[in-house]
């Protein structure tokens, strides 16, 4: 039972950091004069930051045998996709699509989280 304690306690610090990145990032998207640095720096910080988390967590799945891991995991991938696109405009310069990055990556992960992220907590707690 002590790995599925490690994975809830980490599993809640990971989403609160991703949390807040992507309110700072949306914070910085919606100020006056947009510092591209900063915003390419929690850009960056957000990609790295849900790489580990899904990483860690699909590999936490493989290990319980979570029947439900290549449709989890094919949720991850497309979270990254939308936010790979979302880098890929701002490298760019496109910036009106960069704008509304953080509410449409939070809905898309507030939905992961009550879907996705909620059922494997409830296969890993009916563990024996
Ligand atoms: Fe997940
Ligand atoms: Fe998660």
């Amino acid at each position: 039972m002590a790995s599925i304690q490690v994975y809830e306690t980490s599993n809640e610090e990971d989403h609160k950091t991703i949390e807040a990145i992507g309110s700072e990032l949306g914070q910085l998207l919606n100020g006056q004069a947009l510092d591209r640095n900063r915003v390419a720096y929690a850009l960056n910080m957000l990609k790295a930051s849900m790489l580990l988390h899904f990483s860690h967590e699909e590999a936490i799945m493989k290990q319980h045998n979570y029947p439900n891991l290549f449709h989890h995991k094919r949720s991850h991938d497309y979270i990254m996709s939308i936010l790979s696109e979302f880098i890929s405009a701002f490298a760019v310069g496109r910036e009106s699509t960069t704008a509304d990055l953080w509410p449409h990556l939070k809905k898309t992960l507030d939905t992961h989280l009550l879907r996705y992220d909620a059922d494997f907590a409830a296969y890993l707690s009916q563990l024996p």
